[in-house]
């Protein structure tokens, strides 16, 4: 691609006509069409929170001291979140990207304090529910650190605890729990593995990124919402997205631990350098105070009345989309939401195809793949925007279902999976990469415009050569 940049500055209104005409194949998230990626909430905070993200667009966290707004600011955040999950006086923490982020600094300050207080022979393991969230594999990734994973119920998709105190080792350091969990949008027993990691001395950690902001409001409306959060003893960490149901513009979420002498692990700081001396809380150095202002004004205007509401709203819809879905034959959902998260399956068609075909009537939802006896599903976080298309949703899917059903059912992915179970992904080359990648469906440039083959393939095919062709495909895409 010959992209440079343009010799002349182009006229403002034509640069960002172009731009927005770049978005023509984005996620339909205005329409309230989309059930994940872009938490809405069709309320005025919202326009509160970008206007103030503008405004501090400029504003640098790289030291706290040269800008207090953006320190106060921090500090009242996380007071408000800390507050909210009930943390008592002690409990601090830090404003973050994001849940990955949170995760990632909760999983290395739990690899420090192993590293003094109970230091293992051998790479520092994370023990954590099948259905944790990707970001904990990334963290050991990154981290020089191994994930053990152990089974959840089949039935409730709750983490099992007995699978979890069986997964523990001499180098196991953090035991992680979700409130809820996405895929199946559940609540793990979080006081039987905190006792559990208490009984072993381990660090335990609560993936409320999803659950952190709207689990309290559920409980104060009413619903029986297991304890998750800092009045379960033996929670020394607990991470909370505010870019997710706190309705904050993105780049914000709250890891935050039981005391400071706990969070002092995850800080970062470099005297040994000839440039300015570096102290870090969290990953960035440069930061937008964007992200921050952006959700303290969305919280400020939101408040505790507006939360509740939305919440509400949001129950009440998610519970008519479960009973919509399950009412349709060929349908099931696979768990009661905890909370607004949906997961269904299909018998008798594909599941991907339904996602495909419900695409093409402009709905968005979210294919996930078969894993560890778990079947393949499609996914919906139901927020505020989807709160008033139940009817028309349900009235696609039901269409969809039947659309879905009439296909000729496709025996190819077995074949190539077979052929496939013998390849050794280290070997393959690029010519044979792009091969399977067109077996897939997923060669040519750009974002491919159905992903039922690409889904059928990926989750058939052995995990080793998954990973190894997302990761060529992804390598290929941004080129
Ligand atoms: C339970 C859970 N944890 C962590 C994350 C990661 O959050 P992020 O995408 O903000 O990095 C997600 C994202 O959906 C999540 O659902």
């Amino acid at each position: 691609m010959t992209m440079r940049i343009p010799d002349r500055g182009r006229p403002t209104d034509d640069v960002l006509a172009s731009l927005e005409a770049y978005r023509q194949d984005d996620v339909p998230w205005r329409q309230g069409r989309a059930f994940g990626y872009v938490f809405d909430a069709r309320h005025e905070a919202l326009d509160a929170g970008k206007r103030a993200y503008l405004s501090f667009i400029s504003e640098n966290g790289l030291d706290p001291t040269s800008f207090p707004s953006l320190l106060r600011l921090e500090n009242e955040v996380v007071r408000m979140c800390a507050n909210h999950v009930h943390g008592g006086d002690r409990v601090v923490g830090n404003f973050t990207s994001g849940g990955t982020e949170s995760i990632l600094l909760a999983m290395k300050s739990a690899r420090d304090w192993a590293r003094k207080e109970r230091p293992t022979q051998g790479r520092p393991q994370i023990v954590a529910p099948v259905t944790a969230h990707a970001a904990f594999h990334k963290a050991a990734h990154y981290l020089d650190m191994e994930i053990v994973t152990f089974a959840v119920d089949p039935v409730t998709f709750r983490a099992d605890v007995e699978a979890a105190r069986a997964a523990l080792t001499d180098r196991t350091v953090v035991l992680v729990g979700s409130a809820p969990s996405y895929a199946h949008g559940v609540i793990d027993p979080i006081p039987a593995l905190a006792a559990l990691a208490a009984e072993r001395g381990l660090w335990m950690h609560v993936d409320a990124c999803m659950g952190g902001v709207l689990l309290p409001y559920m409980e104060r409306l009413g619903e029986s919402v297991p304890p998750f959060d800092f009045r379960v003893e033996g929670v020394w960490s607990l991470s909370m997205d505010l870019h997710k149901y706190g309705f904050c513009p993105k780049g914000a979420s709250v890891v935050l631990y039981r005391d400071k002498g706990l969070r002092r692990f995850q800080l970062f700081a470099c005297v040994e350098t000839t440039g300015y001396t570096i102290v870090n809380a969290a990953m960035q150095s440069s930061k937008s105070g964007g992200p921050l202002a952006g959700a303290w004004t969305t919280m400020m205007c939101m408040g505790d009345e507006g939360y509740l509401d939305l919440t509400r709203q949001m129950r009440d819809a998610t519970r008519r989309y479960a009973e919509g879905i399950a009412a349709i034959p060929g349908l099931t959902v696979l768990a009661p939401p905890d909370m607004t998260l949906i997961a269904f399956a299909s018998e008798g068609f594909s599941v991907f195809h339904l996602a495909d075909l419900m695409k093409a009537r402009g709905w968005y939802v979210q294919p996930q793949l078969r894993f560890a006896g778990h079947v393949e599903n499609v996914h919906l976080s139901v927020t505020a925007a989807n709160v008033p298309h139940v009817e028309a949703f349900l009235a696609d899917l039901r269409a969809c279902v039947e659309e879905a059903r009439a296909l000729p059912a496709d025996d190819s992915l077995q074949s190539i999976a077979e052929a496939a179970s013998h390849i050794d992904p280290a070997t393959l080359d690029e010519a044979a990469f792009a091969q399977l990648l067109a077996f897939a469906g997923m060669s040519g440039a750009g974002v491919p415009k159905e992903s039922a083959a690409i889904n059928g393939l990926l989750q058939t095919l052995p995990r080793p050569l998954t990973r190894a062709i997302l990761l060529h495909f992804v390598n290929e895409l941004f080129s």
